[in-house]
């Protein structure tokens, strides 16, 4: 069983030995936008969402908890949670990752030693995307909060700690844990020692009473023990999502990368056992570490805003009904007729890391319809995508032959050709592209012996191919033209 605890919506999905899923629940949780550029989750109602869809899975294919070998968590990384450890209750919503609120804070803590003053221990640069300086801001602006912290009352934890400690007992003896791929997206991580920095929480202010205990992302942590999360099944693996869907694409050797197309676009390359610093604008995070066996580190290209901007379409602008008609509109016109939208609602992450870019559509004339800004806006994940392959290109040397995909994006087709097309390799899909949430099952299924290393890769199964079909220099003007919105984007600043 895996509980995919996402950005948008919180699933449960069984998987069979052969890693493909035999039954599955999904549930959408309110998105709270209290002020421009902030975004808010409420903890206790994703808590819920995750004992409803584990029991309605579960019913979905009529097997009992006993039936259940082991269980996984996979989380929407970053996002901040602080908890009363004796009430259960969050002392504020959870901050999302896509939230801006941090800007002036990142820039206070980065002092003049710059955004990189803890790459070399973090691999992260200072910014709004990471959970340590939106635990500062709680500590800081949320009344009682740094009091209750000092006096050992409060638990602060990504998604995966939140779901942890409530499904394994809560405020009866809930344990209150992360794992090394979640605590390397807090910034208070040494990506060496695997362990929490003392010097970064004391610069930030951070007791570090509050910190869970970090583990492998793969062992038996402890037995499940609320009612409704499956009784006596063993947690036995947790993963931020992006680095469980590297695993799930079986990406388990240096020079093997992911892009998986979710609410942001995250591309992440296998480097092995060593971390690799990026000097193009690329985060060095934690891809795995399987029980005692040395941790394995990724390169990361992480992009804000891609099948978000394709749910703004929807919510906020009305375009389109449902995010699968896009497709349908944007191929009622040959090409965006000039159009690019570049979408960096939460400033621009990687490679530029700039948070002061504003969203822009640029090339609008009379002809533009909304097939072409249903254009626009999926071509924007493809631009974006280029952008953090020149980067990983760069900086590991390694030129890319092949795109392995995944994610909700991924069954569009006319999304696929262009991403092939605007990178000139081939792009290519799993059988199951559930891959986030398998990689979640099968860290949990190695820790009980359920599968060896070898049954994920061997498990692995190309479903479909896009091949390049666009002339070079065509290539190369759209390019030029998306680079071009792009600057006006950070006129915007
Ligand atoms: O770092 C943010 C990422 O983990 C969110 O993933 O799939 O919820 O968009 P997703």
């Amino acid at each position: 069983m895996s509980i995919d605890q996402g950005t948008t919506s919180s699933r449960a999905i069984l998987f069979d030995h052969r890693g493909r899923p035999a039954g599955s629940e999904q549930v959408e949780h309110e998105q709270i936008f209290p002020r421009p550029g902030w975004v808010e989750h409420n903890a206790l109602e994703i808590w819920r969402n995750v004992r409803r869809v584990t029991a309605s899975a579960l019913a979905s294919i009529d097997v009992k908890p006993v039936d259940i070998r082991a269980c996984g968590i996979t989380n929407q990384r970053e996002t901040t949670v602080v908890w009363d450890r004796r009430t259960g209750v969050p002392v504020y919503n959870a901050i999302v990752w896509q939230d801006t609120r941090t800007a002036e804070l990142c820039e206070r803590l980065a002092g003049d030693a710059g955004p990189d003053r803890y790459r070399a221990r973090t691999g992260l640069p200072l910014s709004t995307y990471f959970a340590g300086p939106k635990l500062v801001w709680l500590l800081e602006n949320v009344s009682g909060v740094r009091a209750r912290a000092e006096a050992g009352d409060l638990c602060f934890g990504t998604m995966d700690s939140w779901l942890a400690w409530n499904m394994t007992g809560g405020v009866n003896g809930g344990e209150h844990i992360t794992d090394v791929t979640n605590a390397s997206r807090t910034m208070l991580m040494d990506l060496r020692t695997l362990d929490w920095d003392a010097e970064i929480c004391a610069d930030f202010g951070i007791p570090m009473s509050m910190l869970p205990k970090i583990h492998s992302s793969s062992e038996v942590y402890a037995p499940l023990r609320a009612k409704g999360s499956l009784p006596g099944v063993p947690l036995a693996g947790i993963l931020g999502d992006q680095q469980a869907a590297t695993f799930g694409q079986a990406c388990l050797s240096p020079g093997q990368a992911k892009n998986t197309y979710g609410t942001g676009n995250f591309l992440l390359l296998n480097t092995g056992n060593e971390p690799v610093f990026s000097d193009h604008g690329l985060l060095t995070t934690v891809c795995y570490q399987i029980g005692e066996a040395p941790a394995c580190y990724a390169l990361e290209g992480s992009i804000a805003v891609t099948g978000s901007l394709i749910q703004w379409l929807r919510d906020n602008l009305g375009l389109i009904s449902s995010a699968s008609e896009v497709e349908e509109i944007a191929a009622s016109v040959d090409d965006n007729g000039g159009a690019y939208i570049v979408p960096a609602f939460s400033g621009l992450f990687a490679p530029r890391w700039r948070p002061d870019a504003r969203g822009v559509v640029v090339g609008l004339t009379r002809f533009i319809n909304r097939g072409h800004l249903a254009r626009a806006a999926l071509e924007a994940s493809a631009f974006q995508t280029r952008e953090v392959i020149e980067a990983m290109e760069a900086d590991s040397g390694v030129t890319l032959t092949t795109l392995k995909v995944d994610g909700g994006m991924v069954v569009n087709d006319l999304l696929m050709q262009f991403q092939a097309d605007l990178l000139g390799v081939p792009v290519i899909r799993p059988v199951v592209s559930e891959t986030t949430a398998l990689g979640a099952a099968y860290a949990a299924g190695l820790a009980v012996g359920y599968w060896s290393s070898a049954d994920i890769s061997d498990n692995w199964a190309e479903d479909k191919r896009w091949l390049p079909q666009m002339p070079d220099d065509r290539r190369a003007l759209l390019y030029s033209e998306w680079n071009r919105a792009v600057e006006h984007s950070l006129d915007l600043a």
